[in-house]
């Protein structure tokens, strides 16, 4: 088989290693992938929003599936392009992908079919928007810009001032394009997070991934901006096995049946970021409609099934059939990114002792790689590696992603020292 990867960032270096190691593999693809996929994948220097050029290249190529990592292809339609050409994919069509494209439309769904997430108000108008909050008088609450904002377009506002600024930037500055042409102002919740990811196929068979941890923001002990997530960890605690049936019963198998009901049915990897509130009630936060960048990094770590057999029975409608077999062990990816980040950072910055990191055990997941015109590896992006080990407890697992993150040695990158603190806290 021939598989095509889309994307270039750790969870696709994460979804290329594990596809590579499938039995059913010959090649594997990825465009446009990073140093780490090139090392074990056919890179192909193509943008994944440039449907032509990959529906070409799948063609030639005789590709026979093409996963996708990020959600703006999805968003934009390459399901439906893909499948108009009859060429095999994995993902939401457009409609679907709404799911994530807009937080209005996702979240008047959860309201029509209660399923639980925060009280909201939608709004396209800044001035209405702006009295809203000025008749709040529960602080902190969160503005959300409605369409995708790289995971940047949410703030908690901790008081009026907080809230005005967010409006204006998102309604007014345009931060985030048209994306913020409306907004959803919601309800703070208090609690514990956790990333719930499944896998859905074209019945509506649900099969569920382990469960995992994002660290979004860029400051040890959650302080800072919000970023794409500096470090994940899986399982996540949280998740009991009590709290995984109410997460399916309550929220994950109603949006699927909704999605359905809404003529939108709904394939592909759909995420649920829950909140668990203090009385141990799960709530959506939000849904994203691809796996979790970084927490595809230590759920494929955990992963002892052939990915590729998944995918051939979600092609056949039949994940119900099937049953993913986990390392017991927890797994830790520790992100080290470019100084500056999530604000503006250098690049070309070189990278040295990956390959000490690995003798140590670990996995290091590429995410912004490239190699230079000497053939050097240096960064290209935010996020630069995903440093990824496993361990007989948490305590173990982040000793041992830690221990290699300190065989890096490149100047410019920093990391959070506190990846995995809170499984460990519990
Ligand atoms: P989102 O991109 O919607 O997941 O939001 C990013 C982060 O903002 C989430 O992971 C939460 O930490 C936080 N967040 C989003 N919505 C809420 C909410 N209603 N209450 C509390 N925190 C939230
Ligand atoms: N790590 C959060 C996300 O992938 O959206």
């Amino acid at each position: 088989m021939k598989v095509l990867v889309i994307g270039g960032g750790g969870r696709e270096h994460a979804l290329v290693w594990m596809i590579e190691q499938s039995f059913f593999v010959r090649t594997v693809f990825c465009a446009p992938g990073n140093a780490g996929t090139n090392q074990i994948a056919t890179n192909v220097d193509i943008d994944p929003n440039d449907f032509d050029a990959l529906v070409d290249l799948v063609k030639n190529e005789n590709i026979d599936l093409t996963i996708v990592g990020p959600e703006e292809p999805l968003t934009r339609g390459i399901v439906d392009v893909f499948r108009k050409n009859g060429l095999m994919i994995f993902g939401p069509n457009a409609k679907a992908a709404m799911l994530e494209g807009s937080k209005s439309f996702t979240k008047n769904l959860l309201k029509k079919y209660k399923i639980p997430s925060a009280k909201y108000q939608i709004f396209t108008d800044p001035d209405f928007a702006e009295q809203y909050v000025r008749d709040q008088n529960d602080f902190p609450i969160v503005i959300k810009a409605d369409g995708l904002a790289a995971g940047k377009g949410v703030f908690i506002c901790a008081d009026l001032n907080e809230s005005i600024v967010a409006i204006k930037e998102i309604m007014k500055d345009r931060k985030f394009g048209v994306a913020g042409a409306s907004i959803v102002i919601e309800e703070f919740l208090q609690g514990e997070e956790a990333s719930y990811i499944v896998m859905v196929d074209y019945n509506g068979n649900v099969l569920p991934l382990a469960s995992s941890q994002d660290h979004k923001r860029v400051g040890n002990g959650d302080t800072g901006l919000n970023t794409g997530g500096m470090g994940a960890y899986s399982p996540a605690p949280a998740v009991t096995p009590e709290m995984e049936k109410r997460i399916l019963n309550e929220i994950i198998y109603p949006t699927v049946a909704a999605m359905e009901k809404e003529e939108c049915p709904f394939t592909g990897f759909l995420y649920a970021g829950i909140m668990i509130d203090p009385s141990g009630n799960p709530y959506v936060l939000e849904f994203n409609v691809r796996l979790g960048d970084p927490e595809t990094q230590p759920i494929l770590a955990r992963m002892k099934t052939d990915l590729i057999t998944l995918m051939t029975f979600a092609s056949r409608g039949a994940l119900n059939e099937c049953e993913i077999k986990w390392d017991p062990q927890p797994a830790v990816c520790v992100v080290m990114a470019t100084e500056g980040y999530p604000g503006s950072y250098e690049k070309g910055l070189p990278i040295d002792g990956i390959k000490r990191a690995e003798e140590t055990g670990a996995i290091v997941f590429h995410a912004g790689t490239t190699l230079d015109k000497n053939c050097a590896l240096v960064s290209s992006g935010g996020r630069v590696l995903g440093v990824t080990a496993l361990g007989r407890d948490f305590v173990t697992a982040q000793k041992n992603a830690y221990q290699a993150v300190e065989e890096i040695t490149s100047t410019g990158l920093f990391y959070r020292n506190d990846i995995a603190d809170r499984a460990i806290g519990r």
